[in-house]
């Protein structure tokens, strides 16, 4: 079985404070997005462990993978013993903020959920996918949506309309566990959130600032995408490392994006893409 395993970008990430258990609560508006990885999960029967091959040769193929954690949690939620094979084809960066490894997760239990024909409802889905990371239950549904707690609410929202991306990622990740814990170190939880209105959405991002502080080339890019005649907001995703500019056609965004790459070369990786409201 094929499934389709979209990137996501943070419209708006709130960082509300940080709990009794390390994590922090949030309130972030997210999106699906036309920039998608293929799945394929082949169930074996008898079998009880799962094997992973990916494309991407830098992604880690053992039991650290989020998509055979993804598995064994859904297999044990289930109390159904399954084994086989999944095969990521990756295009979504990862150490990214795009969300990539946990939408791969998410098409694991979606995948997994038709195989074994038991037909969960998506709440079940979802509370197996916050298991695996709090970023996965986001990609259970394929939608836009307010996602609350620490990544485990999920309200279904309709975005005002589609957005058009132009996405950069430079050639190295940024952490989320450090972007989290650079948050709380760092007075911008008192800082008034810096925010844009554009297209009937509030764009910001909280941990902007304390990645920023750290990773020097990311407010120059950014900056870069401000002055461009295409760009109407220019943000990070998540945890970054990918900065984007939102433009008002696609094509807008393929011309900014010819420009991107003539002026960084080929070590970044840059993308074009739009919001999409459904799988
Ligand atoms: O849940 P996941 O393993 O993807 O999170 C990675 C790390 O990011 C966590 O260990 C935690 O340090 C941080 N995090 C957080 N609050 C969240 C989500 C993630 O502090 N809501």
């Amino acid at each position: 079985m094929k499934l389709s395993a979209p990137a996501k970008v943070n419209l708006s990430l709130r960082v509300l404070g940080k709990r009794a258990d390390g994590y922090h609560d949030l309130e972030s508006l997210m999106a699906p997005l036309s920039l998608c990885d293929t799945v394929e999960i082949d169930l074996h029967p008898g079998a009880e462990n799962f094997s992973l091959t990916c494309s991407d040769l830098t992604v880690p193929a053992d039991d650290s993978n989020l998509a055979v954690m993804a598995a064994r949690e859904f297999s044990t939620a289930t109390g159904v013993p399954l084994g086989g094979q999944i095969h990521l084809d990756k295009v979504i960066p990862h150490g990214a903020g795009l969300g990539g490894g946990s939408s791969d997760a998410a098409a694991v239990i979606r995948g997994l959920n038709v195989l074994t024909d038991l037909q969960l409802p998506l709440e079940k889905l979802e509370s197996i996918a916050a298991g695996v990371g709090s970023d996965v239950p986001f990609f259970i549904r394929g939608g836009a949506a307010w996602v609350r707690g620490r990544g485990e609410r999920i309200e279904p929202c309709e975005l005002p309309q589609q957005f058009f991306l132009l996405l950069i990622k430079p050639p190295f990740g940024v952490s989320t566990a450090w972007a989290y814990a650079a948050w709380a170190n760092s007075k911008s939880a008192e800082d008034p959130p810096s925010s844009t209105t554009f297209g009937g959405v509030q764009w910001m991002n909280d941990l902007e600032a304390p990645v920023f502080r750290k990773f020097l080339l990311l407010p120059v890019l950014n900056q870069w995408l401000n002055e461009q005649p295409e760009t109407c907001i220019a943000r990070m995703s998540g945890s970054g490392s990918t900065v984007f500019a939102v433009c008002p056609t696609a094509a807008d965004a393929e011309s900014l994006s010819a420009r991107a790459t003539a002026y960084l070369g080929n070590t970044f990786q840059i993308f074009t893409a739009s919001t999409i409201s459904h799988l």
